[in-house]
Parts: C-alpha cells; structure tokens; sequence
C-alpha cells in the first residue's frame, strides 16, 4: 500500500521512472522481492527527500529574510505559500524528516535589528491556509472531530487584510507599547511609528463601558490602494524607489526608524482580536470584536457572524465580489470559532491556531518568465512595449501579456526579455510587471530598446517626453485603435462590433473613418468571411442604437489626446452644446476646473483638424445625436455637517460616511459650529448629551435614513 501510494505520488516522479525501469529489467536483476534491494530502494528515497526538505527549508527561510527583513520579496505569496505547502506535506508524511529548526515550526523571521525587541506575552500565531471550498470544509469537520461534536459550529468570517500585524498594549487605556509581529514570540518596538496613525486612539475611549486593566489589541495596518498609488506618485517625482504593492509600502511606512516619515505615509489600522485582556473577560470573537470599537478601536465593516459552515462560503463569495471595489487590498477571508473556551479546548498546533483559518482568494501577483518584449501601437500612435510572457494564473484569469508601460519603466525596472518578473493584476487593469527577480538572472537576457519605425506602418517614431509616437497619417494601427475606442462599452458602446471585426473592416477598407461605421451595408458584412446574416442584422442594429448618446460619451468616443472620461464629462457639462467647441479658445477651456493647459490645446487643435470637423459632420448626417447633459443637481444634505454617535443597526460608518459626502453632505467626528444634526444609534454615550447642551438637532436612525430616501 505504502508502495503503491509512493509509485503514483507526482513528487516522486523521478523515483516512480526509476522503480518503472528496474521493474521491468529484463535480466530480472533486481527482483522488487529482493530485501536488499527494497532496503536499498527505501534508503535512495529517504535521501532525495532529505535533501529535497532541506533544499525547502533554505529557500523558505532566504525568502522569509527578503519578506520580514529586508522588504523586497523575490517570488509571489501564493509561490511562497506552495514552497511551505510542500515542506509541510512533506513533514507530516514522513515525520522523522521533521526538525526544531525547520520554518514549518516557527511564525516569521527574525526582526530588524535597530528596533527594541518586544516579547509578546501570548504569542501571535500564524493562520492556516486553505485554497478551496473542500479544504475549508475538511476545516470544519477538523474543528467538530476535535470538539467531538456534530452540533453546527459558530463562525466569525472576517476579510484577510493584506498589512502588516501589530499588538497594540494598552495599560489602564493608555498605549504603552506597539510592536510589530516579528518572529511571533518577539517583535520590534514600533510605538512612535503607531502613534502616527490617525486611525488607532493613543488612550482608549472610557465614555461607553469600563477600559480594562491592560488589553493586548492585535490588528492590520494597511494603506488603501488610492493612496498607495498617490504614494508612488510622489515618489516618482522624487526620483526614490517605488514600493511593489500596499502591504510592502505598510510594512515599508511602519518600520521607519524616523516617526515624521511614518507620520508622512497614509496608514490605517483595523482591529481583527486580542492577545492577552486583564479586567474583563469575553465568551465570544463576536463579543470582542463589538466591544473594540466602543474603546475606540476600529474594527472592519464588513465582519459577519455565521451559523453555518454553508453561510461561511456565502459569505466568500460575497467578499469575492466585493474585493474589487474594496478601497484596500483583501487576499481572502478569515474564519474563526466564535466561542472562546471552544477556542480555547481547540488550541494551537505549530505555528497556527486550530481554532481559525485563512481562506485565501486567488493571488494577483505571480511570478513568470518573460519570452519577447513586443511594441503595439495605440489610437494616438504611442508605442507600447508589451512583455509577452509563459502563461500563468493571476487572480482567477490566464494572462501571457503585461503591459511595461514605456521604455521609461522598463529602464527603472531594468526588464529584459528572458527575465523572471513578478506581474500583478488589479481588478480589470492589464496585468502589469511590478519587479524584475535579477537574482534569478543567467546571463542570457537581452535588453530592450524601442524602434526607431513604427512596426505597422514603417513611418518615422518621435520621442515626446516618455512616449514614443508614430507620426504616420495613415498607420492602420492608429486607425483601428481610435475606431476600437470609439466603439467600446464606455465610448458609443456598439454592441458586437468586437476587435477582430473591427481589423478585418480597416483590412479590406470598409473603414477608413469613425464615421464610416454608419455607413456600412448589411450586404458589405454579409460578404466578410464568417459573418452570418444573422449577426450582419445584429451589427447593423447596435450600430444604429448607438446614434442616440450623451454628449460627455460622444467627446471621449472622439479619443482627443488627453481627454479621458472624467474630462470629457466636466467639458460636457460646461459647454452642453457640441457646436460650440469648434469656436472654442484655449482660454475658454482654461476656465474650466481641473482643465489644464496640455488639454486645452489638444481640445482645440482636434476641432481645428479639417479631417476631424468631416468626419463629425458626417456622422451629424449619418443621425448621430447627441444628448445635453442635465446639469447635476446637488445632493439633498448639500452643505449640512453630520456627526455620528452610536452604532448604526443597517449601515457601517464608513458606507454612511460615503452615503453623507454623495449626498453633498460632510461628516465629523467632533463638534463644532458647523455641525448641522447628531444621528443617533444604539448605546449613543456623551455625544448625545453634549448634542442636546449645544442645541444640535438630533436624528433617530430612522429620521436619518428618511432624510436621504
Ligand atoms: S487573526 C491567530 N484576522 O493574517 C489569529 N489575521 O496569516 C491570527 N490578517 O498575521 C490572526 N486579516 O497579519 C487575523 N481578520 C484577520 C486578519 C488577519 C489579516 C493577517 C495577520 C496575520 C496573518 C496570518
């Protein structure tokens, strides 16, 4: 049986060719019965796999230093997560490989050495991982098995912030100590540094219910992607180093050794449990994490309660489909027994607790090989380097291509072809390469330069600023890229006219022009190769459905250089009319808000083109009509200051504080002249009572929600 299970193993592959052969040797030398040979067998594995463990354990524990000391992983979580997997496997089989010193036995890495060390007095464990529904499910029945009970068990799901963990001490409510998580059992003194973040409370709030003795708060620092993004922004400007992705850019933030550079870097922290508590006990992870906010401890919205393992995997999905619009970074769920003498009769095993797992997502980073860098050319004639590299899965989709940007980035990241890069995808923007892994580098890859020829039409490539142009009038590239833009879902939105339709159309010279689109016959469609009359009908129809759109859409359908859709609409909203713009100034442009210079120019200069003032009288003629924008009434909170005491029984704070600003409304945290209304919710504390000496007028939850129906 053992053999069997050996024979058939995939990480054995090479042993398994070996047995294979020696089996069917056809002097029968070596006969499988033979006990010399089965010892022999068994001591030639037991060496590969030590060996094979070995080699595991220092590429984990090199990889952990690049992660937790210096910063700079080498390879993806999720390649990181398959390396622990396998060595994890592979102790668990065969447990007199198992070693003190292996990482399967420990929770991280040694800290920096420039900080204070702090020793946690519980240690903070690691989670558990699981990649599907089925191991989550083995997770359950684990924690039922160990309990010995079939009963239903309840969970807390909460998301898997992707930061950095910290303790937080707190004595008789005071902070006295951050740390970082460190090794697990030590951390680094990082208090200065926590003390900068606006979002976590230097003395707990005693206004709601007693502050224990001392309490151990653990949590995420994060940075939201906006300002992660607004971070690199500057940094590039500064000419300094830009971080991979948030976490590292949190993690980078929370280990300055100078505070006033932390103080600089936008972090946030969410609250997700405790360590230690001296004062007060909890009998449930539910209890903790409704008490953390009432000490002014900010826990994550969208945390939920779960009565069965089957609402656990509704509520993956839900946090599946909300990632993507999520203002940070999320890599899966965390699942944790809701009653603590449960957790506590559960227990830990290694570095996790048996009590919580991680149900990861699918990552968007990933490590690859790049095989080609090739250039495609755009609607404006920029030129595009694109790595074309081995397939691989990100996120839950197969990419091949990453975009590199410009000869610019690819300089700063020094790509070059034959490199292995870590590429991440984030929601729906082409998957782009973040780092090149130079030590993986074996000397035979070759730099990239860009052409001095577009590689479509052969004309003349200028260089303006970062961009490398094609000035060819005639470069079919150029004229399928506008007429793609002009076509797709948030330009006119022609339903079916897809790419590969759209280059056969300016192939054979059907298209020469935007405008061309509503000249087409059904019979010319019909005549491509592959075009059913059906789907000729199909074509025609959507192309005739799409005459009829809004003015902001038909501006940024016309793809003017620098006019993307947030400009299109402000210049639509400004001058509703489209004939106007043919008699605009530059100056006239200027007076618009957030328009600048670079765009007022490019405005002009398109509705100056002879070729551009045709073709928008041909698509004038063709029944192309446009709609005037309304102009946009102001929300019904317009200039009213709420503040918010309480919790709120449908609607987090972070929702209501978006719902008020939507609205034209602004929210406070504090009172002040300007504050219009207090909105009441349950266990309101001394707000309300200030609320009520102020004379603000107060709003039940209720009142509020009818406000802004
Ligand atoms: S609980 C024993 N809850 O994930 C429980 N961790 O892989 C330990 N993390 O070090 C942590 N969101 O940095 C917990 N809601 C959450 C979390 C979370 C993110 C991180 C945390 C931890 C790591 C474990």
């Amino acid at each position: 049986m053992m053999w069997k299970s050996f024979l058939c193993s995939p990480t054995r592959k090479p042993f398994r060719r070996v047995c294979i052969w020696l089996f069917m040797e056809p002097a029968g030398l070596f006969n499988l019965t033979c006990p010399f040979f089965l010892s022999k067998m068994k001591m030639m594995v037991t060496d590969s796999l030590k060996k094979r463990v070995e080699k595991l354990r220092e590429e984990i524990e090199y990889h952990n230093y690049r992660y937790y000391v210096l910063d700079q992983p080498e390879i993806s979580d999720a390649q990181y997560d398959r390396l622990m997997r396998e060595l994890e496997k592979l102790e668990a089989e065969y447990p007199e490989l198992r070693s003190p010193n292996s990482p399967t036995q420990r929770v991280g890495a040694p800290p920096l050495e420039e900080f204070d060390i702090v020793r946690h007095t519980l240690p903070m464990l690691s989670l558990a991982n699981a990649f599907d529904e089925n191991e989550a499910r083995d997770f359950d029945k684990r924690v039922k098995k160990f309990l010995g009970s079939s009963e239903d068990v309840v969970y807390v799901a909460e998301p898997k912030l992707d930061g950095l963990a910290v303790e937080l001490v707190y004595e008789r409510g005071h902070l006295t100590v951050g740390s970082t998580r460190g090794d697990g059992v030590n951390g680094e003194n990082i208090t200065q540094n926590l003390r900068t973040i606006k979002t976590l409370p230097l003395q707990l709030v005693r206004k709601e219910i007693p502050v224990p003795e001392q309490l151990e708060a653990r949590g995420e620092v994060i940075i939201q992607l906006e300002k992660f993004k607004e971070l690199n922004r500057r940094r590039e400007e500064m000419g300094e180093p830009l971080f991979a992705n948030p976490r590292n850019a949190a993690a980078g933030s929370i280990r300055q050794l100078d505070p006033k550079v932390t103080r600089e870097r936008p972090l946030e922290i969410y609250c997700y449990g405790i360590g230690g508590v001296a004062g007060r006990t909890f009998k449930t992870h539910w209890e903790i994490l409704q008490t953390l906010p009432k000490w002014g401890l900010r826990t994550n919205p969208h945390i939920q309660r779960c009565h069965h393992i089957d609402e656990v995997f509704d509520y993956y999905q839900e946090m599946k489909e909300k990632r993507e619009s999520l203002p940070y970074e999320i890599d899966g769920i965390v699942i944790k027994v809701d009653r603590i003498d449960l957790q506590t009769r559960l227990g830990e095993i290694s570095r996790s607790p048996r009590w919580a797992l991680a149900f990861k997502f699918e990552p968007k980073q990933e490590t690859t090989k790049i095989l080609d860098i090739i250039v495609q050319v755009g609607r404006t004639g920029a030129l595009t380097p694109v790595a074309v590299m081995e397939p691989v899965r990100v996120g839950g989709v197969e990419v091949s291509r990453a975009t590199l940007h410009n000869q610019d980035e690819i300089d700063r990241l020094d790509v070059r072809m034959g490199d292995t890069v870590i590429i991440q995808r984030a929601g729906d923007v082409i998957p782009e390469v973040v780092q090149v892994i130079a030590s993986k580098r074996k000397g035979m890859e070759k730099k990239f330069r860009m052409p001095s020829k577009c590689p479509v039409c052969g004309a003349e490539v200028v260089k303006e600023e970062v961009i490398y142009r094609c000035i060819g009038l005639d470069c079919p590239a150029q004229l399928k890229g506008r007429i793609k833009h002009f076509a797709s879902k948030r330009a006119m939105d022609i339903d079916g006219l897809g790419v590969k339709l759209i280059d056969r159309l300016v192939d054979k010279g059907l298209v020469k022009d935007v405008a061309d689109l509503y000249y087409i016959k059904k019979e010319e469609l019909i005549a491509l190769e592959r075009m059913a009359e059906k789907s000729a009908q199909n074509i025609i129809d959507a192309v005739e459905k799409s005459k009829t759109k809004p003015l902001g859409k038909f501006l940024f359908a016309l793809g003017i250089l620098h006019v993307g859709e947030t400009t299109a609409e402000d210049l639509a909203r400004h001058f509703p009319r489209l004939d106007e713009f043919f008699r605009l100034s530059e100056e006239d442009l200027m007076r618009v808000e957030g328009i600048g210079p670079e765009v007022s120019a490019s405005v002009v200069q398109f509705f100056k083109d002879k070729k551009n003032r045709e073709s928008i009288e041909r698509l004038k003629k063709a029944g192309v009509k446009l709609i005037e924008p309304k102009v946009k009434e102001k929300g019904n909170l317009a200039g009213k200051t709420f503040v918010f005491t309480g919790a709120l029984k449908d609607i987090g704070r972070d929702e209501v504080r978006n719902l008020v600003e939507s609205l034209g409304g602004t929210t406070a945290s504090s009172f002040s002249k300007k504050v219009d209304f207090v909105v009441v919710g349950e266990d309101p504390g001394a707000k309300l009572d200030k609320a009520r000496e102020l004379g603000i007028r107060i709003l039940t939850e209720e009142e509020f929600k009818k406000m802004v129906q």
